[in-house]
């Protein structure tokens, strides 16, 4: 996958995943405010609709083509796995960082492996599937970031992906912003808190 990796000063490695349209260059400066000193992994969704680079393919706005989700989950999850080995970076101290289609593709690694991250920063994230089991998420850590008049997505969607992440043994946080499904300062502000306090 196309990607940029920055060597860092610690043991971290921070997975950047940018939103519908984005590239690996949009979300490094919020890794620049979360852990200044972790490597940085970041990543290009292979996905191009309508030119927009994607992680995965979308039937319609809000609606996900499953099959090709899992595909590219699988795919990712690979790609980790081998970077790892390439880079030289520790593999269980992965924390991802995704907006939008970026979050809803961490989430679908949260949703399939159960060490595929340590712990992931989810901003306007949504449910990546429904009924299915999901892995032991005990001692993964995981921030999200939901907007009260997102029309992508509702409040109780918002909810519904903390409670099945929880339900799984994940410790969630939900920070709330009025606004809709842009990413804003305060909510990056919130997550670096959080994150500092944690890792
Ligand atoms: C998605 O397709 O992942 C969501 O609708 C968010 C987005 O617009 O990228």
């Amino acid at each position: 996958m196309k990607h940029i990796f920055q060597e860092g000063n610690n043991e971290k490695t921070l997975l950047l995943l940018h939103g519908t349209g984005g590239t690996e260059q949009d979300l490094l400066p919020l890794a620049e405010q979360i852990d200044s000193e972790a490597n940085i992994l970041s990543v290009r969704g292979n996905i191009e609709e309508n030119g927009m680079p994607r992680f995965f393919k979308r039937l319609r706005e809000g609606v996900f083509d499953e099959e090709d989700l899992i595909f590219r989950t699988n795919e990712l999850h690979d790609f980790l796995n081998q970077a790892a080995k390439d880079y030289g970076f520790d593999r269980s101290q992965v924390i991802a960082i995704g907006y939008s289609n970026g979050a809803n593709i961490a989430g679908s690694l949260l949703f399939h492996f159960e060490s595929a991250l340590q712990g992931a920063i989810l901003h306007h994230p949504m449910v990546p599937r429904r009924e299915i089991e999901l892995p032991h998420l005990k001692g993964i850590n995981v921030f999200i970031a939901a907007g009260k008049q997102d029309p992508i997505c509702s409040p109780e969607e918002s909810e519904e992906l903390q409670a099945l992440l929880s339900q799984a043994g994940a410790e969630t946080t939900l920070h709330w912003e009025s606004g809709g499904h842009q990413l804003t300062i305060e909510e990056v502000k919130t997550a670096a808190n959080w994150y500092q306090g944690i890792f």
